[in-house]
């Protein structure tokens, strides 16, 4: 087939349901072009380990132009879809281009621009707080560690104030919040005790949540062996605290009043973005807004019939009398199934999903997984170090990461060495 013959497939978004479909979809017969304000995949079940310096943050995420990539790429926001005239509307992702438009026509349209954050309108937030969705946070994170350390050790800085500045506030007790107290009560007791003497024992973390458990996703033993397994490491867990307010350096809470901290971490339950609340489509009507898909993932219009050549899955999507998490897992298998019926051209079977286990990190090589078999101990950490190695899928980037789970068990982490 002639390269002109092709038909235009317009990607929305770089995650994990984007970059799956980009690499997956045949180029020989579609023509593809990726529309993300991010030219790279977030690698998300890594970046808790990379921002506490388990290795380097630049394994945690996969470029979008490379050479075994066949889509192109813009660096733009999507603002609009046209359903009937078939035409994609952008606005590029710089600030002196804002005012610039774009027109992409298609042929077939796959939408996933996944969430953004949850704030809960709490003041303050959005200014204050570290939110862990891509590397550029993961950065973030490691370097007002790295900061926050430094000028902890220094003679002139009183104990208060060291006490104030190694105090982690994590807003928010879902496994992202859960990993992040983990990975950071390692590096806290791990290395930090030999190389910053001084700071020994001044350190700590801390976890709110406004419901009265950690963990919702799962079940209530697996809650409560988390919640002794981190307040055995240390780490206060806060259920029930409904947090009013937040300035550079404190925040307040309706339970226990103004609370100062060094660093805050925002890792609450997702909010459907700007685009998924515009476009005209049926959508879930309870919890969290998502676009509603038959299940060949077909976009439906508000009155329930198929839109024509438009798709929509991730985490801004749902199947129309299902419901399924918000998860990488699901975003992969919907995005396989997509590649698998369009690159095939017919659409035999309905997606299914295959429910895989639950996996979440709890610090010291410990660990918890619900799903199939519901486990604890040493055998969730290794299948969880395992699972960040299968959610890994380049060869360059698992030799990478071996590599430095070598050196950091030999020779500390890295986070201190840079
Ligand atoms: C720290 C962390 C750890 C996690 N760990 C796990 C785990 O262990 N297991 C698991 O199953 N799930 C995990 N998740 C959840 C998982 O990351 C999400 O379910 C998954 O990323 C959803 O994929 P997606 O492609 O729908 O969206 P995303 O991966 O969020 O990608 C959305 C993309 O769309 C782009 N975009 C946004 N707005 C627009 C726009 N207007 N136009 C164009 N592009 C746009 C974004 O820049 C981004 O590239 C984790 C999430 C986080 C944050
Ligand atoms: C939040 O705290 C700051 C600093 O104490 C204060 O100026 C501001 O009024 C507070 N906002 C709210 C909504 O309480």
């Amino acid at each position: 087939m002639a390269s002109n013959e092709k038909e235009k497939v317009v990607i929305v978004g770089s995650g994990w349901a984007g970059y799956t479909l980009a690499y997956g979809l045949d180029h020989r017969k579609y023509d593809m072009t990726v529309i993300s304000p991010e030219n790279s995949f977030a690698v998300t079940p890594l970046l808790a380990s990379a921002a506490c310096g388990l290795f380097d943050c630049r394994l945690a995420h996969e470029p979008i132009r490379r050479k075994d990539l066949h889509a192109k790429y813009m660096k733009a926001y999507v603002t609009d879809i046209d359903f009937k005239n078939q035409i994609v509307f952008c606005r590029p992702a710089f600030e002196q281009l804002k005012n610039e438009r774009l027109e992409v026509p298609y042929d077939k349209v796959i939408i996933a621009p996944g969430c953004t954050t949850n704030t809960f309108g709490v003041p303050g937030v959005e200014k204050h707080a570290i939110f862990v969705k891509n590397v550029a946070d993961a950065n973030i994170v490691r370097s007002r560690l790295n900061d926050n350390l430094e000028m902890a050790s220094l003679p002139c800085t009183p104990e208060a104030k060291q006490r104030q500045l190694l105090h982690v506030v994590i807003v928010g007790g879902g496994p992202t919040g859960i990993e992040m107290a983990a990975e950071l009560t390692d590096l806290f007791d791990g290395d930090l005790g030999a190389l910053y003497p001084d700071l020994k024992g001044k350190t700590s973390v801390a976890v709110h949540d406004v419901a009265p458990q950690i963990l919702s996703p799962f079940d209530r033993r697996l809650q409560e062996y988390a919640t002794q397994t981190l307040r055995s490491h240390k780490v206060e867990i806060k259920v029930n605290s409904h947090i009013t307010n937040v300035t550079a350096d404190t925040i307040e809470t309706r339970e226990d009043g103004v609370i100062g901290y060094g660093i805050l971490i925002w890792a609450t339950g997702n909010k459907a973005r700007p685009l998924v609340e515009d476009l005209k489509t049926l959508k879930s009507d309870h919890g969290l807004k998502r676009i509603l898909t038959n299940d060949n993932l077909q976009v439906l219009a508000p009155d329930g019939t198929v839109i024509p050549n438009a798709y929509a899955l991730g985490d801004a999507a749902d199947i129309e009398g299902g419901s399924l998490p918000t998860t990488a897992e699901v975003a992969v298998q919907k995005a396989d199934y997509l590649v698998k019926h369009l690159n095939s051209g017919t659409f035999t079977r309905p997606f299914k999903y295959q429910q895989r286990a639950l996996v979440t990190y709890t610090g010291r090589r410990d660990g918890v997984i619900g799903g199939k078999h519901d486990y604890t101990g040493y055998g969730a950490w290794l299948s969880w170090r395992s699972g960040n190695f299968f959610w890994t899928r380049s060869w360059r980037r698992r030799i990478l990461m071996c590599f430095a789970w070598l050196m950091d068990w030999i020779d500390g982490r890295e986070i201190i060495r840079n």
